[in-house]
């Protein structure tokens, strides 16, 4: 390494090391105060295990459309305003405030990762993973909504549903600052004959449109009054039953504590944990079950289906000047000043600029996405992102680092739709050992064509003029591993993908939502788990398939059409029948609420 390139590596350390620093000190702080001035009652209408994008939206409905009481309980703790500067979201990977998650060795992908595990990020902290995500809203095809419902649901209801959301719960805005790069990539695009889009499903480009407010990372855990209904530093171990109704929660730490619930447990702990928490409470595989002496409530195939959106293309586009956001912006303090008082500037950068939905079958249905990102994994020299995707030394070494001189963009290529399926499963009963997660990336041929042919595509989108207007190429270094294939052959793409395989997090599919008398299915269309009353899964894991984009917006759709459809319903319901004049035919339907 250079001693410039040393000395940034040293200064960028520092930084970096100071901000973990002060995300223990908030972390401990709020564990402290969690501990001393929690108030807890033994009892409410609803539990919500989980403050994600999924438990926050409903738990903010519940509080301000009805009067039953509940409690959300979050296993991570509160972050502080400046963990929401989006600029700063990738720190937050491997922190305290994150699972740690990791795939089981992949026998056909992540080889350019320590052992060949990928890294799952998932938030631990109020808020889940959309307080470390990348921002992107995506709406994607309405269709697939429908199809998950069987039918149960219109397209019409499903759009009305987007719009009540847009207009009451969520904040989205345009990037609040961008690079030369974003305009060229568009005006590449067209070049290639793309159309730019308004929606965000159909083949085409467009610039991000992020969940911000004001600049500021915004999540559906912002709408929820915190310190009255969400216990933070809360780790549920499982779940308690009578028969086979759910009655509460049985609560690992900070202490030994059962809560009850009289109408409902909702399980919103995310595609991993929720599968986790299920598999311990008895509901799961029988074979899995019996192998931990688990008694077997029930059995489901929890864990099952596990699906994510994978590609790769980190670093493979390089420039020489530098296109966008540089380490040395994020501490200039005029940018500093800019994100505070205006909400705008380098600090609001999401990462992802523009997303691509393109069809590498020359179809009319995208079946591959690309992400554009002004950055790479090299632009840190390796104080932390490397660190946080487990690259290996060999492999860094040989490639990222050969590119300190040049500046690195990112050309992610996602598989929209893969065919390739995992699982997870627990471990063991003790419910602070993670599961074992083992997503099986590129099992299945087709997707390493279609990634391959999105890789094409990068090449080709680079080698327009706008694109090579601003310096843009490709980088030609043979990747670590694939050196005896002819660059860019299908050979040498295949082993590109299987070595540099990165997930763009997005998990699904471990609680599959279908029909009662489908063996694949957890949950019904009512988000009831089969056989069990009074215990809802809504959360990522119950998309039987992944939509065509990024699925934060996604998964609260789910958690809205809960809310309307189980507990907005039934509220009106109920508070509409006066019990003091019933009749007998209520009576014996049993509409009211029992006192
Ligand atoms: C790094 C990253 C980038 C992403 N980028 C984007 C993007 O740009 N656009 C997009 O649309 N999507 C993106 N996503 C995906 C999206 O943010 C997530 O899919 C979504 O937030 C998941 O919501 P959820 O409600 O299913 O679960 P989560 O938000 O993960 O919430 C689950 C919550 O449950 C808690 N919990 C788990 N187990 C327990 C337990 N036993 N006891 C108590 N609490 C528990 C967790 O701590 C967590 O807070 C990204 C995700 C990640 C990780
Ligand atoms: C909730 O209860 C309060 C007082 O008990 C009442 O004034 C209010 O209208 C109720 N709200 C709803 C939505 O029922
Ligand atoms: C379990 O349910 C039955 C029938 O609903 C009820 O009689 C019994 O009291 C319940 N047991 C507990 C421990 O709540
Ligand atoms: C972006 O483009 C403008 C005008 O073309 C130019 O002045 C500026 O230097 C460019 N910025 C970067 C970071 O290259
Ligand atoms: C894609 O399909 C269109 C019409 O369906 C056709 O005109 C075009 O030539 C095709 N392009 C390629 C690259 O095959
Ligand atoms: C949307 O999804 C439906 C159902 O899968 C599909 O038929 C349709 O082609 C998709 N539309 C687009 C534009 O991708
Ligand atoms: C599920 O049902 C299908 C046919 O309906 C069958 O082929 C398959 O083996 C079943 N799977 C399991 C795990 O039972």
């Amino acid at each position: 390494m250079s001693p410039i390139h040393l000395l940034q590596l040293l200064i960028f350390s520092v930084c970096i090391y100071s901000f973990s620093v002060f995300t223990y000190l908030v972390f401990y702080y709020d564990l402290i105060s969690s501990v001393l001035f929690n108030e807890v009652q033994s009892e409410y209408d609803f539990i919500i295990v989980g403050s994600g994008t999924a438990g926050s939206l409903i738990a903010h409905r519940i509080a301000k459309e009805t009067n039953y009481t509940f409690i959300v309980l979050e296993a991570g703790g509160r972050g502080h305003p400046f963990h929401d500067i989006p600029a700063f979201g990738p720190l937050l990977h491997q922190s305290i405030f994150d699972w740690n998650y990791e795939t089981v060795p992949q026998e056909n992908a992540c080889f350019a990762m320590e052992k060949a595990k990928c890294k799952l990020t998932q938030g631990k902290i109020f808020g889940g993973s959309s307080k470390l995500n990348n921002m992107v809203h995506v709406q994607g095809n309405i269709s697939h909504y429908v199809e998950w419902f069987h039918g149960k649901y219109t397209k019409n209801y499903i759009e009305e549903q987007f719009n009540y959301m847009k207009s009451n719960i969520f904040h989205l805005s345009n990037i609040q600052y961008e690079s030369n790069l974003s305009d060229a990539v568009l005006k590449a695009a067209e070049e290639l004959n793309f159309n730019l889009l308004d929606k965000d499903f159909e083949i085409g480009f467009i610039k991000s449109l992020v969940t911000q407010n004001n600049g500021k990372r915004w999540t559906t855990s912002y709408n929820l009054e915190t310190s009255k209904y969400v216990l933070t530093n809360v780790l549920v171990e499982k779940l308690l039953f009578n028969d086979s109704t759910c009655v509460g929660v049985q609560i690992h730490s900070p202490k030994k504590i059962k809560l009850f619930a009289k109408k409902g447990v909702i399980v919103s702990a995310g595609t991993f944990n929720s599968a986790k928490i299920l598999q311990l409470s008895g509901i799961g595989p029988k074979t899995l079950l019996d192998s931990l002496d688990i008694t077997v409530r029930k059995e489901l195939p929890v864990g099952n289906n596990l699906q994510d959106h994978i590609g790769t293309g980190l670093d493979l586009v390089l420039f020489n000047n530098a296109q966008s956001v540089q380490m040395f912006d994020i501490m200039n303090p005029w940018n500093v000043f800019q994100y505070f008082f205006k909400g705008r500037g380098p600090l609001t950068t999401p990462g992802c600029e523009v997303v691509g939905f393109i069809s590498t079958k020359n179809e009319t249905t995208p079946d591959l996405q690309f992400m554009v990102l002004p950055v790479g994994i090299s632009a840190d020299r390796g104080s932390y992102l490397r660190k946080a995707l487990r690259i290996k030394d060999s492999v860094w070494k040989k490639y990222f680092s050969q590119i300190f001189d040049k500046h690195s963009a990112t050309f992610l290529t996602l598989l929209l739709h893969p065919k390739s399926k995992g699982e997870v499963r627990i471990q063991s009963s003790d419910p602070t050992v993670p599961p074992l997660i083992d997503p099986k990336y590129l099992s299945h041929k087709d997707d390493i064509r279609t990634i391959a042919n999105g890789v094409l595509m990068t090449r080709k989108l680079i080698e327009t003029e706008s694109l090579k207007a601003i310096g843009a190429h490709i980088n030609n270094l043979p990747f670590p591993g694939c050196e005896n294939f002819e660059i860019f052959s299908h050979l040498y793409l295949e082993c590109y993908i299987k070595h540099l395989t990165l997930t763009s997090y997005h998990p699904v599919g471990t609680c599959t939502m279908g029909l009662p008398d489908s063996n694949k299915s957890v949950v019904d269309t009512s988000f009831r788990v089969l056989g069990i009353d009074n215990l809802y899964v809504v959360d990522g894991s119950v998309l039987p398939t992944l939509p065509s984009g990024n699925i934060n917006a996604a998964i609260a759709m789910m958690a809205n059409i809960f809310f309307e459809n189980n507990i907005k319903q039934r509220y009106s319901m109920n508070i509409k029948i006066s019990c003091d004049k019933i009749t007998f035919k209520e009576l014996v339907q049993k509409v009211c609420p029992v006192r």
